[in-house]
């Protein structure tokens, strides 16, 4: 789970340029960095412990070149250190490689090549070993860097720079890898924010596929060698999308963004809605997968298919998901939910339903990206790229499109549409600078506390679970969502005088009850931060939401974001990158 980056072509700052490639993919991993270059007299490795992002210009030597890659490293195998960071050379000094992913079977290759050869702790470190190796065998760069993957076991994204040869090689088996095309250059980046300053043109590289780059774009399978012919798609993104702009911070510009991001989430090919929510109800048995943030949205689309839909589905996390198999079969059809569209559990879970035959629908952000293509059928959020770690704005256009989908399958999508596109506005409403400085004044208040517990019911009830992993892994405070009603079976024993305790509620069925676990919870001592439509003299805090309906999750979820914001940037915290977390989880 790591960004990587390459360039080569025309200009001759490939370094400066890889430099800001990687700061685009910083969010991927940020322990460690490392650049490679090639020069005259060999290949030049700069890399170390920190955030690219704190890297500046004038500690590079940049020598001028027009072929670089680079990395910026999310640790799995070996600690955060210099020797660890990636690029990583072979013993002669003549290959060096960046990767992404797991190499499953590198003891085994390290105990062939001689394990004193190795200086790092990584599994990295066996691929340049590995190629160099097959070419002092006599093989050509492509061939050698073919042969080595070949012997790969586990997922990886890798590319090659060998010295004095003008190519960059790359190959990939479960990772990102995208080929930016320019005019006479090439850029091959883990995800695409990182060149689209330079180009909107693309070819996705695939599973078990190679590319060699140097004046011309070669694509060919790793086992065959035979050549594949590749779509340029064009990319819908601007650059400055994946740019802070005026914010401090990417999380706060896209809790922003969800002014205008719910109205492009529900700006579909109807016709198409309307086939998936057929394919749903003609399935025979439909699950719903995702990971955190993801799972959250997908349990709490169970709620609109039941009470929207009338319609029975079954939410499991993706990584508990292929347990399941037993109950999958041809008629089924398991819809997954993923932002970055790459995350590791959710292809398991992709790959044990269609095992069974299973049918799979996606609902992704990143287009292109492998859970999409893997799919049977995929829609797009068409959020814009989301760079903070943490999730939001996705997470309010996937819940949007499955409120969407639930009402087709009622035979009222039109309404639908219209609750959503209603919400939209109130939610640009709601997300005015009073609204803002008091949710940073309910932060204050709480800063300092070392337990949060939020409570939902119904719908938001997997709401309070998304509410405490934002809190979690923004501020690092203790948070934990519960069910309203099970907090007399336990975990009410946890409330103390003064702990902050978040009430989602809604103006629905489930009201009452909800205010009366509220009540139960003020009368040990919560301070109760009411997220509500309405007043409650048992709220100590109260912050308005709009009266949406069963829309709801989505008005609920966002003053929770925002207030996870504000807690992290008070208690001193960066919150576009949370320690010990990466964007795209590219690992089990
Ligand atoms: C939490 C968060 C993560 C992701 C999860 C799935 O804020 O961002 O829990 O939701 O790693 O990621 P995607 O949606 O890319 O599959």
């Amino acid at each position: 789970m790591c960004g990587i980056f390459g360039y080569i072509g025309g200009r001759k700052n490939s370094v400066e340029l890889t430099i800001k490639g990687l700061q685009m993919l910083e969010y991927r991993g940020y322990d460690s960095w490392g650049i490679a270059t090639d020069t005259e007299a060999e290949l030049k490795v700069q890399k170390k412990v920190g955030k690219i992002s704190e890297a500046k210009l004038e500690d590079f030597s940049t020598e001028q070149s027009q072929l670089a890659i680079g990395h910026t490293r999310w640790a799995t195998h070996g600690g955060v250190t210099d020797v660890n960071a990636h690029p990583h050379l072979s013993g002669d000094k003549s290959v060096a490689v960046v990767h992404n992913g797991i190499i499953e079977n590198y003891q085994e290759i390290r105990e062939e090549l001689g394990r004193e050869n190795f200086i790092s702790d990584t599994d990295t470190e066996v691929i340049p070993h590995l190629i160099a190796k097959y070419r002092n065998e006599g093989m050509s760069f492509k061939e050698a860097v073919r042969e080595a993957s070949k012997r790969l076991q586990g997922r990886y994204a890798i590319v090659a720079i060998n010295h004095n040869e003008h190519q960059l090689i790359a190959a990939r088996r479960g990772s990102p890898l995208i080929v930016g095309v320019g005019e006479h250059e090439f850029f091959l980046a883990s995800d695409i924010p990182a060149f689209l300053e330079y180009t909107q043109d693309v070819n996705y590289l695939d599973d078990d596929e190679m590319v060699v780059l140097d004046e011309t774009v070669e694509f060919l399978k790793i086992d065959t060698g035979e050549p594949v012919e590749k779509r340029l798609v064009n990319i819908d993104w601007k650059a400055e999308a994946a740019d802070k702009g005026e914010y401090d911070h990417f999380m706060l510009k896209e809790i922003m963004e969800q002014k205008d991001t719910i109205h492009r989430a529900i700006n579909q090919d109807l016709d198409q809605i309307m086939h998936i929510a057929q394919t749903i109800k003609n399935a025979k048995g439909t699950f719903l997968s995702g990971c955190g943030t993801a799972g959250k949205v997908s349990m709490t689309a169970e709620y609109f298919f039941s009470i929207i839909a009338k319609r029975h589905v079954n939410f499991a996390p993706a990584s508990e998901f292929p347990i399941y198999h037993h109950f999958l079969r041809p008629e089924s059809l398991l819809i997954v939910v993923s932002q970055s569209g790459e995350t590791a559990d959710v292809l398991e879970a992709m790959s044990a339903a269609k095992k069974k035959g299973a049918k799979v629908l996606s609902i992704v952000n990143v287009e292109g990206s492998t859970i999409a293509r893997q799919s049977d059928y995929s829609l797009h959020l068409k959020a814009g790229p989301e760079k903070a770690v943490a999730s939001t704005k996705a997470a309010t256009s996937q819940l949007a499109l499955f409120l969407l989908i639930a009402s087709a399958m009622r035979g009222e999508l039109q309404e639908g549409r219209r609750l959503l596109a209603d919400v939209a506005s109130q939610i640009n409403d709601m997300l005015n600078p009073r609204f803002l400085d008091y949710i940073k004044e309910v932060a204050q208040a709480i800063k300092d506390q070392e337990n949060t517990y939020i409570i939902g019911k119904a719908q938001n009830y997997p709401m309070a679970l998304e509410a405490a992993i934002k809190i979690q892994e923004v501020s690092y405070i203790h948070a934990e969502g519960f069910a309203a009603g099970e907090l007399k079976h336990g975990p009410i024993a946890l409330i103390e005088k003064g702990t902050p305790c978040i009430s989602l509620i809604a103006n629905d069925e489930v009201k009452g009850d909800i205010i009366n676990n509220t009540i139960e919870l003020k009368a040990r001592g919560a301070h109760i931060i009411g997220i509500s439509p309405e007043k409650h003299e048992v709220f100590d805090e109260w912050i308005k939401v709009p009266d949406v309906g069963v829309a709801s999750p989505l008005v609920n979820v966002i003053p929770v974001q925002l207030l996870a914001y504000y807690l992290g940037v008070l208690r001193g915290n960066d919150p576009d990158m949370p320690r010990n977390l990466a964007k795209s989880v590219t690992v089990k």
